[in-house]
């Protein structure tokens, strides 16, 4: 008897994935790592992750904290493994084999902090996490979320310059809340499902560099009427004031996590179902782009492939309103200093900095908005 339990057990243990204790058989999909899980964003988003298609693998990576949330997580029923990874010593298995990699780590803004505040801490953690995805995964598609994602993505970025695998179609700054923001504020004022709007978000992901292009609402509003001048600088507001507006109501118990969760796990979803080969994925992202010629990295609508971002669209070339385009012109001094100072703390290469330190001379030395000029940005038609 005690013999015929243990052939049973042996014969169980021999299928059995020992990550999360479930018949291993074939679940076609992807490894997805999520650095800071145990986090006001990272614990929504792994359960969100758990039951998103694709995902075959989960490693939950933070630096306290995770072995419960994995082991709570690992309970949702979804074929995706769970496992759960702590400190800096399983920092390397947890990216091992990681097709995308997740990284909402860092502190998160308190009431009367900027964005800019954060720069201090996350900076730090950032450029030591996207350091070690170059070591153990070069490969994988990397979404940043902890903020200043302005200054974040540009870190990420020279690090992986300097760890020899910088590709810039895999490095990804997720603006999708801003997105989801723009859709659900603008679907109130045009009485539509926001699932049934798009509207792009380029630029950054702070303050004024965030610019929802309301003029730009597809489809058409059911209504016929587009939105009205006034409308489009009133929800422009609020979205670039969704962090604060959350911030606030939550009055130091924290910030935006459920919506930010939502928004990074339907991001993660469409990085996802491009690498796996599905067509036409296309997103708002900050990444690496020519669509402002002073502006190394700008947000604006991408299309995602197998291996990343494959095709920008740029900015639209007509049919801005007056307020989007003046908009438009204003932020890129912010954008750029906030790119700057992100390149400057990674170390970024000399001819960067004298390019950048140029650009600020030619703007100062010329009235006006010289530095949208020299981008192009003003040439749109009206
Ligand atoms: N991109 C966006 O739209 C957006 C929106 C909201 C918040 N954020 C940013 O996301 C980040 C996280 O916000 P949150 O509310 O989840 O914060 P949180 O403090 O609740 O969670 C952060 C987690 O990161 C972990 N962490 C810290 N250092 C780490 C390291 N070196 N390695 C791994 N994990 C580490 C912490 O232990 C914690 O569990 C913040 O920077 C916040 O500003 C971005």
């Amino acid at each position: 008897m005690v013999t015929d339990n243990l052939r049973r057990v042996r014969a169980l243990a021999n299928h059995v994935d020992p990550a999360r204790g479930v018949p291993a058989h074939h679940r076609p999909g992807f490894t997805v790592a999520v650095l800071g899980a145990a986090g006001g964003i990272g614990q929504p988003l792994s359960l969100l992750l758990k039951r998103t298609a694709l995902v075959e693998h989960l490693h939950l990576y933070d630096i306290a904290n995770v072995a419960g949330v994995a082991a709570d997580v690992s309970h949702v029923n979804s074929d995706a493994t769970v496992r759960g990874f702590t400190g800096p010593a399983q920092l390397g298995a947890a990216l091992a084999g990681a097709h995308l990699v997740v990284i909402p780590a860092g502190i998160p803004r308190k009431p009367g902090m900027s964005r800019d505040d954060l720069f201090n801490v996350n900076a730090g953690i950032v450029r030591d996490l996207v350091s070690a995805c170059a070591k153990h995964c070069p490969k994988a598609v990397l979404n940043i979320i902890s903020n200043p994602v302005n200054s974040t993505v540009p870190i990420a970025a020279e690090v992986l310059k300097k760890q020899g695998v910088y590709d810039p179609k895999r490095l990804l700054g997720v603006t999708h809340l801003d997105v989801m923001r723009a859709r659900v504020f603008a679907s109130e004022a045009l009485g539509a499902d926001p699932n049934d709007i798009d509207v792009p978000v380029v630029g950054g992901h702070a303050g004024v560099t965030i610019l929802p292009l309301l003029s730009q609402v597809t489809p058409a509003p059911p209504s016929g009427a587009p939105l009205t001048e006034t409308q489009i600088e009133h929800l422009t507001e609020r979205v670039r004031n969704g962090g604060t507006e959350v911030v606030n109501a939550k009055a130091g118990a924290g910030s935006a996590t459920l919506s930010m969760a939502a928004a990074a796990a339907e991001f993660a979803a469409a990085c996802l179902r491009a690498l796996a080969g599905h067509r036409n994925v296309t997103v708002c992202a900050y990444v690496a782009s020519d669509a402002v010629k002073s502006l190394p990295f700008f947000a604006t609508k991408v299309r995602l492939g197998r291996s990343g971002v494959e095709h920008n669209y740029g900015l639209p070339t007509r049919g801005l309103s007056p307020f989007e385009k003046s908009e438009l012109e204003k932020l890129v001094p912010e954008l750029r200093a906030s790119i700057d100072k992100g390149v400057a703390f990674a170390g970024g290469d000399e001819a960067h900095r004298r390019r950048a330190a140029q650009q600020r001379r030619a703007a100062a030395g010329t009235a006006g908005n010289s530095d949208v000029r020299a981008s192009g940005v003003s040439q749109i038609p009206a």
